[in-house]
């Protein structure tokens, strides 16, 4: 049987100021001191990325970028290099997150470059995947997931895909208070499993992590997390207070 580590991820979005990183990662540090049986990543925006890496070098708490470019050098200014993040000690990297989707148009095709690129650099990428439609009738919303994950793992070798992590975000979850039901998450989730499967084989997606966001706090996180294909949750609002990540970590594991 294959076990899947579990992992909470902090999405900060653009909600900290560098002077108060370190704060928050030394309380986290000082609670999960010892404990390793979760992943427990925090991504910030870049201008917060040296000073995460700095507050968080001597704990098990992992450093993670909310965004990469695809080139490694050049003229392409205001974006971020996967080496540069790779040389700062960066781990994971959110790609393809809903906001960047639906605001910065990224398209699949981008997602799939970002992705290969972090991949190069020794990044964890992160793949966010969206879902407009909330509802459980087979139909476009199927279609739409499974294309996501297609395209975004196009040229990504069986060797790669099970180091990375998809996250399934259904926009209408995020940031709403209102999470998706346990149970249509699972089926989400499975669904996108399944794609895995299709595309690998079942010895392969049964080792990649998938996991929820939408608007995930400490009342529903145990419920989300005990379904069989949820391996993690991706926490906005909520974890921007120390102690509620903290306690989201907990119920992980
Ligand atoms: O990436 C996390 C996210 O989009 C969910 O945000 O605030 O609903 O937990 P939130």
């Amino acid at each position: 049987m294959t076990t899947r580590k579990p992992l909470v991820v902090a999405n900060w979005k653009m909600n900290k100021l560098p002077s108060e990183t370190k704060e928050y990662i030394e309380k986290v540090q000082v609670t999960l001191a010892g404990q390793d049986d979760v992943e427990t990543v925090l991504a910030g925006q870049d201008v917060l990325l040296s000073k995460m890496v700095k507050a968080a070098r001597e704990s098990t708490i992992a450093i993670g970028a909310e965004n990469v470019y695809w080139q490694e050098r050049g003229a392409y200014t205001g974006e971020t290099s996967p080496a540069a993040l790779e040389d700062l000690g960066v781990a994971y990297v959110i790609i393809g997150h809903s906001e960047r989707r639906n605001y910065f148009r990224e398209t699949d095709e981008m997602v799939n470059l970002k992705a290969l690129a972090a991949i190069q650099h020794h990044l964890v990428p992160i793949i966010a995947i969206d879902e407009a439609i909330v509802t459980e009738s087979e139909g476009d919303h199927v279609h739409w997931v499974v294309n996501q994950v297609i395209e975004s793992l196009e040229g990504i070798s069986a060797p790669d895909v099970v180091k990375l992590v998809l996250a399934y975000e259904p926009t209408a979850a995020i940031g709403s208070g209102q999470a998706m039901t346990p149970e249509l998450a699972q089926f989400s989730l499975r669904r996108i499993r399944l794609t895995l499967a299709d595309m690998y084989g079942w010895e392969i997606a049964n080792q990649v992590r998938i996991m929820y966001g939408g608007s995930v706090k400490p009342t529903n996180a145990f419920e989300l997390m005990r379904q069989p294909d949820i391996d993690g949750v991706l926490v906005g609002d909520a974890a921007l207070d120390p102690s509620t990540f903290v306690e989201l970590v907990q119920l992980a594991r």
